[in-house]
């Protein structure tokens, strides 16, 4: 069995943090979200992995490698345009050859992965499977009707009226049936050829498709409120440590990661939290569900609830929470005078003052 895992697309959903990063490298706990992907794919026991790459194929290649750090062999494969998923099982059918695969969108993040589904689905070995879950607000997703056995009747792809509110999960599980029907489609009115009528046509030709209906699952989905909750499931799970220095005037409290290099000086850290690698936290108060990456500094500030980018600062502010702070921000009181709010924004950046 092998993996397909798809990571081109523009994120426009998470814009501005996505103007200079793939929407699949977004950390959650410090970590990519692509490399949850990454790992639950090893722990299912797949080993080898396509990677369908986009415009930001040098930066996805740059983080991810050959695939060894994850115990698996990468193959990338290039798609010239986002023409849409079925498009990328198309385009990957010399690497796919016949065998059965999990089609993965590096986006989406499956609390728990995949393995109990993998195994499942190599039991049973329907002709196409796949993964459902209750949303608020199906319109942004492909949805399900399913019939009184909950065997899926019809699927549709961004309802402007959906019919039920389970939404397609975007991790699918295919026998080489689904080569056939995603050379028999066509595009879409959004121009791409959409996976959700690759298997709705395998539905029509009496194929066997399956559904697993799931919890814990996440996507982003434009509001920085999904990717703050994500943060906070997963930190619930870190292993505390203190490879980097804590000093006698500090105070750590609960579960607590502090990366080699960090230095916590006269603060407190109140976990789950991480302080990543070479980041400095100075005469500070870090608060619940908070990760920090590397080579930030956070001085004489309170930060809570949130999620700091690498070489970021933080200087002078109290109190900042359920915040996604970018990139090589700098974030600074304003002088007294005239007292103004001073904001450099980029494209799409979303500000909440309180005053
Ligand atoms: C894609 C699929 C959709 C699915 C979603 C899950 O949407 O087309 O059916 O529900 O992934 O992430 P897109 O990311 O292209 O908007």
């Amino acid at each position: 069995m092998k993996a397909l895992v798809l990571s081109g697309g523009a994120g426009t959903r998470l814009r501005p943090i996505t103007h200079t990063s793939a929407k699949q490298l977004v950390p959650v706990a410090n970590k990519p979200v692509l490399f949850y992907g990454l790992e639950a794919i090893a722990d299912a026991g797949i080993t080898d992995v396509g990677i369908v790459v986009g415009d930001t194929a040098e930066e996805i290649r740059e983080a991810v490698g050959d695939g060894s750090r994850f115990g698996v062999k990468i193959t990338y494969i290039p798609q010239e345009a986002p023409r849409g998923l079925a498009h990328a099982v198309l385009i990957s059918r010399d690497f796919l050859g016949d065998e059965d695969f999990v089609m993965y969108l590096g986006d989406n993040f499956i609390v728990g992965g995949i393995t109990g589904l993998v195994d499942g689905f190599r039991e049973a070995r329907p002709d196409a499977q796949i993964l459902l879950t209750q949303v608020p607000d199906p319109t942004s997703f492909g949805v399900a009707e399913l019939d009184g056995n909950g065997r899926v009747v019809a699927l549709e792809e961004k309802p402007a009226v959906p019919k039920s509110d389970l939404a397609l999960v975007g991790v699918y599980l295919f026998t080489p049936a689904v080569h056939e029907a995603v050379r028999a489609i066509e595009p879409s009115w959004r121009g791409e050829l959409e996976i959700t009528h690759a298997i709705q046509w395998l539905i029509d030709q009496k194929h066997d498709v399956h559904s697993t209906t799931i919890s814990g699952y996440w996507k982003d989905t434009g509001n920085v409120t999904d990717m703050l909750e994500v943060n906070r499931a997963v930190l619930e799970t870190v292993e505390p440590c203190e490879d980097g220095t804590v000093d006698e005037a500090s105070e750590i409290i609960g579960r607590v990661r502090i990366e080699a290099g960090a230095r916590v000086v006269r603060s407190r850290i109140v976990g789950p939290a991480i302080i990543g690698a070479d980041t400095v936290i100075s005469d500070a108060y870090v608060g619940p569900y908070t990760s920090v990456s590397e080579r930030c500094r956070i001085e004489d500030s309170e930060i809570e609830y949130s999620i700091v980018l690498r070489d970021a600062s933080i200087a002078g502010v109290r109190r900042v929470e359920a915040s996604l702070i970018g990139r090589g921000v700098e974030v600074t009181p304003a002088p007294r005078n005239p007292a103004a709010h001073r904001l450099v924004l980029g494209d799409h950046s979303k500000v909440q003052i309180s005053s």
